[in-house]
């Protein structure tokens, strides 16, 4: 019995020791992580680059660029507007006049989230297409206060030339017309990036 168990154990041994091997093969084929330099990825220093474009928030007319595309069933009983959720792609310009030249768009969502001011949060890239930083883009996730002087929104992250991008964004508010809602805003972006 013991003799046959041993038999048995040592025909075992060698699919395990195979399987095994085959493990470690596989393992390296699919390699989940590995550490890499940042030359290999071509980075070479990091750079620091200011960026100030003027932000086009049209929402009366017939094309607007920013519409509302949710709310809450109190919404229109809250002073803030709490709730309400603003989809937008609107154009970034060079300077503060629509007809200058367009840098990008800031394309995303805006929605009311404080129930005492109105403080909106920001979720959005800026898609640009100016210059080198054509098809390039930065992300935008903060908090934005609409009624203070300057706002500060982080920048999360970037794509194209903006890869590995941290920093954060300045608004401050150029004009708004009161009787349409629509308003212009002065970014200011200070970004680190490769
Ligand atoms: C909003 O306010 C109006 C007027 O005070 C009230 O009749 C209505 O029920 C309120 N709606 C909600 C959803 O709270
Ligand atoms: C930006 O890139 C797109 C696509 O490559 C190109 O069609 C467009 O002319 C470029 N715009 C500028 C201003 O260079
Ligand atoms: C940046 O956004 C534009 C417009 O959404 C897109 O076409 C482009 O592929 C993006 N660029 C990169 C590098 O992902």
């Amino acid at each position: 019995m013991a003799k046959t168990l041993q038999n048995f154990s040592s025909l075992c041994t060698i699919p395990l020791t195979l399987l095994l091997l085959l493990t470690l093969v596989g393992a390296s084929e699919h390699r989940f992580s590995r550490p890499l330099s940042r030359a290999k990825l071509g980075l070479k220093k990091e750079k620091l680059s200011h960026l100030r474009f003027y932000f086009h928030d049209i929402v009366s007319g017939h094309s607007p660029t920013a519409v509302r595309v949710a709310e809450a069933p109190t919404t229109k009983n809250s002073s803030t507007a709490f709730g309400a959720v603003v989809m937008m792609d609107d154009p970034l310009t060079a300077g503060p006049e629509l007809g200058t030249k367009l840098v990008g768009k800031a394309q995303g969502i805006y929605a009311s989230a404080s129930q005492t001011e109105l403080g909106l949060l920001m979720v959005l890239n800026f898609a640009f297409v100016e210059g080198k930083y054509n098809g390039s883009n930065l992300s935008v996730l903060g908090r934005n206060a609409v009624f203070s002087a300057v706002r500060e929104m982080p920048i999360v992250g970037g794509s194209g030339l903006f890869r590995f991008a941290r920093g954060y964004a300045r608004a401050r508010t150029h004009k708004v017309d009161l009787n349409t809602g629509d308003a212009v805003v002065e970014y200011n972006v200070y970004v680190l990036h490769y």
